[in-house]
């Protein structure tokens, strides 16, 4: 039986006295995004710590609000510079959707953020977890977050032998993670408690090797008493990768200013709304698409790889140093950007070092 956010006979009462003392002795302190209440910085961190590390962040997030001190700063701002701002952050639907949602926050609720997980949940690009940090961290709200992170830390917990990829066992973890909640806590303590779930998961409760020596919850875990906490959450499907092969025709001239001929991406798909050299699905392509002259001038680069969430990409860079200016129609649709405004274009993450690279002397002398 499940009341939401009642306390239930069949789940450790301890577990949230637990965790906030144990973050308050050992969890992550000194962030700057903690000890503020203000939802636009923490919603900026959130956004930002969605799927990246915490010392890769701390440097966007210092020169996002650096450029962007408020949310009607952000409002107000051209798209492509936000994106420049996240180049390199990845998972670039995040940064079209924080814009998209400071404009709604100015719009639609005259520059407040709504102050409940159930008002947040309605703006762009905030989904329940997220939101219920916000209201957790900003407004006290008895609310749980319910990431990766979390469904991993409580099915430990719990032995919780559900199935996450199907809607009940991810209702019933959801009404588990409302009925952990401390009971009747103040705005501090629901402050404790979302970051002790946050700091449990990510650096004690980890994915391989949990440091279950470490844990406060060493004598509630079921996972642990069972002998096995690895064995959770419960995977009965894992993501396939795709592979695939892209080819790269990066462009620049041999004389005259440093710029390279780049495509904007199209609007959905990888690298939406993003600055790329002009990408090919196979080499024939390449040959097909430009003029015979400089196809054998094209020269093959070390190909990478780069990984995202559903693909597995093999990035071949082909390097085409033209000697002159090309006539309308000889490249593929695109536009020159100079080498030193490079920093005010969202690149995808791999893209820059391949222009960088280019822009080393030794490589020109190769060619
Ligand atoms: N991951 C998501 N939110 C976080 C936060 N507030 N602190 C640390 N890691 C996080």
């Amino acid at each position: 039986m499940s009341r939401a956010g009642g306390p239930r006979a069949d789940l450790p009462s301890d577990f949230a006295p637990l965790l906030i003392d144990w973050q308050r002795r050992a969890g992550r302190s000194g962030m700057p995004w903690q000890n503020t209440r203000d939802p636009y910085r923490v919603w900026l961190s959130e956004v930002m710590l969605q799927q990246t590390q915490v010392s890769t962040v701390l440097g966007y997030y210092a020169r996002f609000l650096e450029r962007f001190p408020d949310v009607r700063a952000l409002a107000a701002a051209e798209a492509d510079e936000v994106m420049a701002l996240w180049s390199g952050l990845g998972y670039y639907s995040r940064a079209r959707n924080l814009h998209r949602c400071a404009q709604a926050v100015v719009e639609q609720h005259g520059g407040a953020f709504p102050s409940t997980a159930a008002g947040l949940e309605t703006l762009p690009g905030i989904g329940a977890s997220t939101a219920a940090a916000i209201a957790a961290f900003c407004f006290g709200e008895r609310v749980s977050i319910v990431d990766g992170n979390v469904r991993r830390v409580l099915t430990r917990l719990l032995a919780f032998e559900g199935d996450l990829a199907q809607t009940k066992p991810q209702r019933e973890l959801w009404e588990v993670a409302q009925a952990l909640l401390p009971i009747e806590p103040s705005a501090d303590d629901m402050t404790a408690y979302t970051q002790g779930l946050m700091d449990l998961g990510a650096t004690v409760c980890t994915r391989s090797r949990p440091a279950c020596g470490q844990c406060p919850m060493q004598g509630i875990c079921r996972g642990y008493q069972a002998g096995e906490p690895q064995r959770f959450p419960v995977k009965t499907r894992t993501l396939k990768r795709r592979h695939e092969s892209w080819w790269l025709l990066l462009v620049k001239l041999a004389d005259g200013p440093e710029r390279f001929w780049l495509q904007r991406r199209p609007a959905s798909g990888i690298w939406a709304g993003l600055y790329c050299p002009p990408v090919f699905e196979s080499e024939q392509g390449v040959h097909r698409d430009l003029p015979p002259a400089w196809v054998d001038r094209v020269i093959a680069l070390d190909a990478v790889s780069h990984s995202l969430t559903h693909r597995e990409l093999r990035l071949h860079p082909l390097l085409l140093v033209l000697t002159s200016e090309p006539l309308p129609g000889e490249l593929p649709p695109g536009q020159w950007v100079d080498a030193g405004l490079l920093s005010q274009h969202g690149l995808p993450a791999p893209v820059k070092p391949l222009l960088q690279a280019l822009l080393a002397p030794d490589l020109f002398e190769r060619t």
